[in-house]
């Protein structure tokens, strides 16, 4: 089974010659099937850590290993190609291309895999009706609400079939009723398909979703107990 292992992750950024540590000797592994919720208040390194587990990010210190390979050992093409294959990420602003249709937003994972045939488009099809969005496929992202906003991202993230997904606040911002809809719409995908959650969240209601809780402070990330 593939898993996802966290090595010994520090990450500082250089803010006017000065070091800022956000991440301090991180290390978490987390296997597929798997669902863990990262909290911890804003400014604490939660999307850093997302980022660089999801291999959109470099560390300043230690290693992501994914099916036995190091991340930071691989050129930019593998790189990508191990992403498109087995990650789906949902950002925190879900950086929908504001001038694509939703449909065509979906689909970008597919051309960039070289793979929009005919049983892919069919199957983002299948997709955007389970997420209650196909009605608003020939729209542009600005004349969605946020609610459908986040799950046209998570539509996106999941075309590719990935067995580790990737939220970032997936219900940020969202009203209570919309915040519950995700949440259950990606509980229930992972149980159904084996995909792992990896969840940057502030929500103490989806929080309760997941047997292992993670937080983040000053740098450091300690399990939470149950
Ligand atoms: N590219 C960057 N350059 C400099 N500083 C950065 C960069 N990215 C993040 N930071 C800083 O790192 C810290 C952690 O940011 P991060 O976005 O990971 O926090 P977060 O826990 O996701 O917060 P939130 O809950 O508000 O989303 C913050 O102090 C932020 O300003
Ligand atoms: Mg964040």
């Amino acid at each position: 089974m593939n898993k996802l292992e966290c090595i010994d992750i520090s990450k500082s950024f250089i803010l006017n010659n000065e070091s800022l540590s956000v991440l301090k000797n991180i290390n978490i592994s987390i296997a597929e099937n798997e669902r863990i919720a990262i909290s911890g208040k804003s400014g604490a390194g939660k999307s850093t850590l997302l980022h660089i587990m999801a291999g959109l990010d470099k560390p300043t210190q230690g290693h992501v290993r994914f099916k036995n390979r190091f991340l930071l050992d691989l050129k930019n093409k593998e790189l990508s190609q191990i992403r498109l294959l087995n990650f789906g990420f949902v950002y925190q602003f879900h950086h929908l291309l504001e001038d694509l249709t939703i449909e065509e937003n979906i689909h970008i994972p597919l051309l960039l895999n070289n793979s929009l045939n005919k049983t892919n488009k069919s199957r983002s099809i299948e997709i955007m009706k389970y997420l209650d969005i196909y009605e608003r496929k020939d729209h542009l992202p600005w004349k969605l609400s946020g609610g459908e906003k986040q799950r046209a991202a998570i539509a996106r993230a999941l075309i590719n079939k990935p067995k580790f997904l990737f939220l970032d606040e997936p219900t940020g911002n969202l009203d209570y009723e919309n915040a519950n809809h995700i949440q259950n719409l990606l509980i229930d995908m992972s149980n159904n398909h084996g995909i792992a959650l990896i969840t940057a969240t502030h929500d103490n209601e989806f929080i309760k979703a997941f047997k292992k809780v993670y937080e983040l402070s000053e740098s450091k990330l300690s399990e939470l107990n149950e």
